[in-house]
């Protein structure tokens, strides 16, 4: 029998909530996989804090300073989108891999830049995409892998949550240059990655932002609609202004409406399934019930990412796979400013929207997203 691998020494980049929350917990999770060797975070007295918390011996307040003294084989990014390129291209110079939270970056430029630093067999830089990874969505990907549902012919793809104005008093959020971009950039991501997921590569897309209601530089609202390479087409809501919160997918196929509704996580119960009229009622109901009941979850992300690691192969949520829904984000931001329908062909480096999601002209992003039209009443 051979050695089980060391563990994976392990550093987590931003010791905010997430981290804390999320990251330590899972990290804890997978036992003798992994040595969390050191945290970092540019707040000393929160980084001291956390490392006595989780027993932690290695505390830095600057990556390069971590890096070079602990030579990790696995970086964490936990840190505001504002730092997440470069973080993840330090990692990947030193060797090691990378696991960043969403949004991966600012831009596809950002993004581009950062893959570019990647090796051919390695060090690869993933993306935390958790939702991908619970048994109702692996099933699903079984069955439309496998063909047995038909064609996928519509979606719907919400994300309607509540954010009060408060919310917004961290102080890079709802600010371009360090958010990135609103809802459809940090929140509706989990969703339209994993409705791409599944149903594959988007041609084009219309959209519609607002700021509505909170105190932002960017949308508080978005709406598009979406046409996959496949030809089916999806609706997609992302709001910070709905009461009730609710995330929801929705998925029509030939054969079977499947839906998903949770809020920030599922497990088996969260989905549905409705086979069509012409469908085996029978077999239909049976063939959906996953055999396990594993929720979405950093947890289950992270190791998945593990045993990439051990085989030396890309992870999931990389590389192409990881910027498909930044990408579809980058397309609908382009068409709510210019007020067009966005080929995914287009969003190329001679668009000002690969390079920043509000296309460049901060003044033309606000003019287009508080736009009222004239009213119509005598
Ligand atoms: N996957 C999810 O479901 C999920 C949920 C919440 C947040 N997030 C993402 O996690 C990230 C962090 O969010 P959060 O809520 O923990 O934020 P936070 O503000 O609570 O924590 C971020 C921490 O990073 C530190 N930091 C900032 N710049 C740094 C740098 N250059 N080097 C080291 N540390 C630095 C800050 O001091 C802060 O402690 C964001 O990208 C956010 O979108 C993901």
């Amino acid at each position: 029998m051979s050695d089980p691998s060391p563990p994976v020494r392990t550093a987590v980049v931003g010791s905010g909530a997430i981290a804390r929350g999320v990251h330590l917990p899972a990290l804890a999770d997978m036992g003798d996989r992994v040595h969390l060797a050191a945290l970092v975070d540019v707040d000393e007295a929160l980084v001291a804090e956390t490392a006595d918390a989780w027993g932690v011996r290695g505390r830095y307040t600057d990556v390069h300073a971590m890096l070079a003294a602990e030579s990790p084989d696995l970086v964490v990014v936990c840190t505001p989108p504002v730092a997440h390129k470069d973080t993840v291209i330090a990692g990947l110079d030193a060797g090691a891999w990378v696991w960043c939270e969403k949004p991966p970056a600012l831009s596809l430029a950002e993004y581009d830049e950062a893959a570019a630093h990647e090796g051919e067999h390695g060090p690869f830089a993933g993306y935390v995409f958790q939702h991908r990874f619970g048994s109702g969505a692996e099933r699903l990907r079984r069955h439309i892998r496998q063909g047995t549902l038909g064609r996928p012919l519509v979606g719907v793809c919400n994300t309607l949550w509540y954010r009060d104005p408060e919310y917004f008093g961290v102080p890079w959020r709802g600010r371009w240059d360090t958010e990135g971009g609103g809802p459809s950039m940090g929140h509706g991501i989990h969703q339209m990655d994993l409705m791409l997921s599944l149903l594959g590569d988007w041609t084009e897309v219309t959209s519609v932002m607002s700021t509505i209601a909170r105190p932002v530089q960017t949308e508080d609202v978005s709406m598009a609609i979406v046409r996959c390479e496949s030809g089916a087409k999806i609706s997609v809501t992302n709001s910070l202004l709905s009461p009730r919160q609710t995330s929801y997918l929705r998925f029509d196929f030939e054969d079977a409406t499947v839906e998903l509704e949770h809020l920030y996580g599922y497990d088996n119960a969260h989905w549905r399934w409705t086979p069509a009229p012409h469908a085996d009622q029978e077999g239909a109901v049976a063939s959906w019930q996953p055999e396990e009941n594993v929720p979405s979850s950093h947890r289950a992300q992270l190791g998945s990412l593990l045993d990439s690691m051990e085989r030396g192969e890309r992870p999931r949520a990389s590389g192409h796979d990881g910027r498909r829904a930044l990408e579809l984000v980058a397309g609908m931001y382009q068409s709510a400013v210019l007020g067009e329908t966005v080929r995914r062909r287009e969003l190329t480096p001679e668009s000002g929207f690969y390079h920043s999601m509000y296309g460049g002209d901060a003044r033309a992003a606000a003019s287009a997203l508080t736009r009222t039209e004239p009213s119509t009443s005598a």
